[in-house]
């Protein structure tokens, strides 16, 4: 029952989540540019664009901290799947997990100031395609429900994820 509950639960919140990927037409704030900094391109798409409306769902996800302990579990989850492993197990983890939390926590309207790179260059030659982008999707709402993350506050986060899959997905 759980299991079908679950699956139920990922079936729809990927359906919204591309959902509002196609129905998001370049929304003004995600495609402005990134800030200046030494290790973005310019020109590319904004990789944090900030959502100072979704503090609420900031809150959801406990704050710094609780975004923090979430990438921990997210990292752990796509260490132990096959499909994710072999993309992220030679990777410096402690500092995709510290961008990763910079990235939601600056998309969340939470004041953090995301330091990564720019969401084409991170991503360029990992050869990653759609069912990998979709297999990290579920990973994070795994990760996200372990850690009990209310449904509704998940898909905020992921309906301003998905339409970055066009940056990532290189084959
Ligand atoms: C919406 C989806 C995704 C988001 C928001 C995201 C975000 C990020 C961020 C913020 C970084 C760190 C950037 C930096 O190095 O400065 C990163 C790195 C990385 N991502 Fe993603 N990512 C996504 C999807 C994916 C997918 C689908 C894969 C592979 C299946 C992937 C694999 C990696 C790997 C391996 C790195 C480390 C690259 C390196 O250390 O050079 N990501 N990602």
């Amino acid at each position: 029952m759980n299991f079908y509950r679950s699956a139920l639960a990922v079936a729809l919140s990927l359906g919204l989540a591309f959902n509002a990927a196609a129905q998001t037409n370049a929304p003004a704030q995600a495609d402005a540019p990134a800030p200046a900094a030494a290790q973005l391109d310019p020109t590319a798409p904004n990789p944090a664009p900030v959502h100072p409306e979704l503090r609420g769902v900031f809150q959801d996800f406990g704050g710094e901290a609780g975004l923090t302990a979430l990438m921990d579990d997210f990292m752990a989850i796509m260490l132990a799947d096959p499909r994710m492993r072999p993309f992220f197990e030679n990777t410096d983890q402690p500092r995709v997990k510290r961008q990763l939390v910079e990235q939601f926590c600056a998309i969340l309207g939470g004041g953090c100031t995301y330091t990564g790179r720019d969401m084409q260059s991170s991503h360029a030659g990992l050869q990653i395609d759609r069912a990998d982008f979709n297999a990290l999707v579920e990973d994070l709402q795994v990760a996200m429900n372990r850690r009990g993350v209310p449904f509704r506050s998940q898909n905020k986060l992921l309906a301003i994820l998905a339409p970055m899959h066009r940056q990532m997905i290189n084959r």
